[in-house]
């Protein structure tokens, strides 16, 4: 693998609307991908900034509270704190964690509206909204349902249809009605806003097609929406909750919240500068950093298109972004997560019950990557014995438990390697290689899968070794079967760290180090030279707790019943 020097690396994650807890879909939709891809560069030494935040506006979020009878701000903030909590204990590393109601959103908001405005790239017009007679209000864009003129699918939404990913207008739709009631509503004419993305669309054709390390699913769903033509977008409403229109004469109206929320992005690494004394510009206006946009495959077009639209319209060398590695969908026992149906695995109650590292794991090695996948509590079990417990947790306990015990808890040290040893070793560092590389590529599958497979290896090597025997005749044989045993062990815990956080840093104690296991190296040598004759290690406890197979009827059985009251 060639040498890369350091790099200075943007991760920017979809910012999830603050109306209700997340569940396992958003996590392997993007949270979980981006949180290993910022804690892999972390520790090969790179520069990271990894932001995201609430979506507090749109739709969403006013459904909410009219259905709980509370304020649009009351519900953000219960979910915000939710959100800010969960991320804790599932380990997602955010260096902020903000939301789009701060000053400092707004006013970078406002920047990039004035210069767009100014620069011609929006402009006022009159268009139709659609308005229910029956319910006798104007009604948002995700109130309007009717066919898909692209697809025919016959639920698509005023916003977007589901079925085909496209982006919506409401009156774009095939036998409109509301919502609500069902009547047909009728259009009436308004001002708005409207964003050029017309002027963008051969520009973005030339940047995408440049695009060769996209993964397919990205590539060719936006060449294909470009190829269908680009359109100027309304990206105002007539609604009270959102951001202001910085103009005077609109106080009626709001900009548009995906308008908004995507330039988070930007005046997230704004406010984490202002907090922390780091410079900003470094993440977005160094041509030599790479942004890494972690989605779900709903939100590509705002990533892809309208998104990197924004940035050329508003022309001040900000980066456009590097990839954007968006994830497909996780099913849940083979159907689809439903909000409405009460069809999910909450996170909180998730995390309420069970430890954070064995989740992270199964999304990992079954993530929706390049295809669909799906999450069931059978295999959810299965590979927490098998894998988890019988494989990687034995592995390292039978090694620190059986050294701490008759080596006086310190490292035996190794005497002399021979082919068996020296083969667990060149495993050992080829597959820090391999993991390193996949990663780098957003390969998480794979990367997982090779670090395991060194697991694997290294508990053949101890029952070939079996230094539980060899003790009895040659103590310094069995300290060097350990020793080395421990060697890979510490790869590991360097390989598995971006996976399971919590597991890696428990090794790196045991091992007898001090500080966060994300101040080590990824380095073979490092890992091996780390472990050293004489140095103390601490007593080690089990990484992982077998789980009864009753679970597995037990948590199926509580899906679907009840509603989240949505
Ligand atoms: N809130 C949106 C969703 O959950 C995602 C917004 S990503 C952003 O689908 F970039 F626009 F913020
Ligand atoms: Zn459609």
């Amino acid at each position: 693998m060639p040498e890369r020097t350091s790099e200075r690396i943007f991760v920017a994650v979809a910012w999830p609307y603050a109306n209700g807890p997340l569940h396992l879909g958003h996590i392997a939709g993007c949270y979980l991908s981006a949180d290993i891809f910022a804690r892999y560069h972390r520790m090969k030494g790179n520069e990271v900034l990894m932001v995201s935040g609430s979506d507090t506006h749109g739709t969403p979020i006013t459904i909410r509270a009219d259905q709980e009878g509370i304020t649009p701000k009351e519900v953000v903030e219960r979910y915000h704190a939710m959100f800010l909590e969960s991320w804790q204990q599932l380990g997602i590393s955010f260096d902020l964690f903000t939301s789009t109601q701060t000053e400092n959103h707004e006013r970078v908001v406002h920047d990039v509206f004035n210069s767009l405005h100014e620069q011609g790239y929006i402009y006022t017009d009159n268009m139709l909204l659609a308005y229910c007679s029956q319910c006798d209000r104007y009604l948002p864009d995700r109130y309007v349902e009717g066919t898909c003129p692209h697809c025919q699918n016959t639920r698509a939404r005023g916003d977007q249809c589901d079925a085909c990913g496209r982006t919506l207008d409401p009156q774009e739709l095939v036998g409109p009605r509301c919502a609500i009631c069902g009547t047909t509503p009728e259009f009436r004419e308004s001002e708005h806003f409207f964003l050029k993305l017309s002027a963008f669309e051969q520009p973005l054709l030339e940047w995408v097609e440049k695009q060769d390390h996209w993964r397919n699913n990205v590539k060719n769903f936006t060449r294909q929406f470009l190829r269908d033509g680009l359109k100027d977008r309304a990206i105002s409403r007539d609604l009270s909750w959102g951001v202001s229109i910085p103009i005077e004469g609109y106080d009626s109206k709001k900009i548009y919240v995906w308008f908004e929320a995507v330039i988070g992005y930007l005046s997230a690494a704004v406010e984490w500068a202002e907090k922390t004394g780091g410079n900003w510009e470094d993440f977005w206006k160094d041509p030599g950093t790479k942004s890494y946009y972690f989605i779900g495959k709903d939100n590509i077009p705002f990533h892809s298109i309208i998104w990197p639209a924004i940035i050329m319209a508003y022309g001040k060398g900000l980066n456009l972004p590097y990839d954007v590695p968006a994830n497909e969908f996780l099913s849940l026992e083979n159907q689809k997560f439903s909000t409405s149906q009460n069809w999910a695995v909450w996170l909180p109650d998730y995390l309420a019950k069970y430890d954070p590292d064995p989740l992270r794991y199964l999304l990992s090695i079954n993530m929706p990557e390049s295809g669909d996948s799906d999450f069931s509590w059978s295999e959810f079990v299965r590979r927490n014995n098998e894998e988890l417990v019988a494989t990687y947790g034995n592995l390292v306990n039978r090694v620190l438990s059986f050294t701490f015990r008759n080596f006086d808890g310190k490292v035996p040290g190794v005497q002399s390697l021979d082919e068996v040893d020296e083969g667990l070793l060149r495993t050992a560092r080829e597959t820090m290689d391999s993991v390193s590389d996949s990663l780098y590529n957003c390969r998480f599958k794979a990367a997982v899968t090779q670090a395991f497979g060194l697991a694997q290896e290294a508990n053949r090597y101890l029952d070939t070794k079996a230094p539980w025997k060899s003790i009895k005749e040659d103590r310094d044989l069995a300290g060097s079967s350990l020793t080395v045993a421990m060697q890979a062990i510490n790869c590991l815990k360097t390989i598995l760290y971006p996976f399971m956080p919590f597991s890696s840093q428990k090794v790196h104690e045991f091992l007898g180090f001090d500080g966060p296991v994300e101040d080590g190296v990824w380095e073979f040598d490092s890992c091996v030279d780390g472990i050293k004759a004489g140095a103390g290690l601490r007593q080690p406890s089990p990484l992982y707790t077998k789980l009864d197979p009753v679970i597995i009827e037990e948590e199926v059985e509580r899906l679907g019943i009840g509603t989240s009251g949505e």
